[in-house]
């Protein structure tokens, strides 16, 4: 599908008012969004692949939705299509289907968004998600950072080649199968995220609560996007609002002082990583929020913001998401551009609409 084929199924473009809650927040709710239709398509699909996969539950049945176990997630982990994670994986309460180069995924979230993605980052400056070829191969520019480089290792095993530090440039036509980590070259979505009933507490820490990735390259708004109804307290995206400049500042200022990003050392990081001072800071003196919502609920959110998937408290709720990366193109993010943010500003990068308000 091209850009102006999608056009029939876009999401409505933000009023002033919603754009300048995402600014000030930091995200936005968007309730019941998307297309019914495809949401109930994206949820007979999951429990297709469910009855493929882990025929032990039953859609019917909510008692059948128990936590995966070691040997089933073994079992999982030992079904892998050529290149890629396996295409259904989880362990616990969490279970995803890699899924997200498909045609009806992206049609679903990504594109139905791509007014509002343009009307954020800037007309003609956002990767269109193309998603897998006849073959299931993906093409997409990646910048190539350390912490890239770790994503595509422990996505891909090392069937790449790729050497073990990044050479901050971009990889402009970057081949990916489509269970691979598609969401690096803007590709694809990370597939279906889903939490089972009844999942652990995090604790009064929320010490899985992190900013996602680096704070250089080049993805700037995110999306999660339920496809069944999710009530309060069910698993959901959960944020910290306001964190979104906190977070960038500090993570910039650690980078300008010569420190890169590794996904190996998330744990002890200075900015962005699950214990540093800020998100200790941020954690302290604000509260986080849980957004919920019927099928089709978008949750828009900055890249930098403080997250996590929330405890799903139900007993007969499955928390559905697919989550994407809207990313800026080379060319209107050259690669110097990349890693200079001397300035510090966080809308630097962002369409005039945004900047001004
Ligand atoms: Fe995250």
């Amino acid at each position: 599908m091209t850009v102006a084929q999608a056009a029939a199924g876009w999401v409505p473009a933000l009023t002033a008012q919603q754009m300048g809650q995402f600014k000030r927040d930091g995200y936005l709710v968007l309730p019941g969004a998307l297309d019914a239709e495809r949401c109930r398509q994206a949820r007979d699909d999951m429990w297709e692949a469910i009855a493929t996969y882990l025929p032990r539950m039953k859609r019917a049945e909510p008692s059948t939705w128990g936590p995966i176990s070691e040997d089933e997630n073994a079992a999982l982990l030992a079904r892998k299509p050529g290149g890629g994670d396996p295409y259904f994986g989880g362990k616990g309460h969490r279970f995803y289907i890699r899924n997200g180069a498909e045609q009806a995924m992206l049609n679903l979230a990504p594109r139905a968004m791509w007014q509002i993605a343009e009307q954020l980052l800037g007309k003609d400056t956002v990767v269109w998600p193309a998603g897998a070829d006849d073959t299931g191969t993906t093409t997409g520019p990646c910048f190539m950072s350390d912490d890239a480089i770790t994503g595509l290792a422990s996505h891909l095993g090392d069937t790449l080649g790729q050497p073990e530090k990044g050479s901050f440039t971009t990889q402009h036509e970057l081949q990916l199968p489509a269970t691979g980590p598609v969401w690096l070259t803007g590709q694809g979505t990370r597939g279906l995220y889903c939490t089972l009933p009844d999942s652990p507490d995090p604790g009064p820490q929320y010490t899985s609560a992190h900013s996602d990735g680096a704070c250089y390259g080049r993805w700037r708004v995110q999306m999660a996007a339920y496809t069944d109804d999710l009530p309060d307290r069910s698993g959901g995206f959960t944020v910290w609002p306001g964190s979104h400049t906190r977070i960038w500042k500090e993570q910039w200022e650690a980078f300008l002082d010569g420190e890169k990003h590794t996904d190996t050392h998330l744990e002890t990081r200075r900015a962005g990583g699950y214990n540093d001072p800020v998100i200790d800071q941020i954690k302290a003196d604000t509260a986080p929020v849980d957004c919920h919502g019927p099928a089709g609920t978008v949750v828009l959110w900055h890249t930098k913001i403080l997250h996590m998937a929330g405890q799903n408290c139900s007993a007969d709720v499955i928390r559905q998401a697919t989550i994407y990366g809207f990313m800026k193109t080379p060319a209107s993010l050259p690669d110097p551009l990349v890693t200079d943010r001397t300035n510090l500003d966080p809308w630097r990068d962002w369409s005039e609409e945004i900047r001004n308000l």
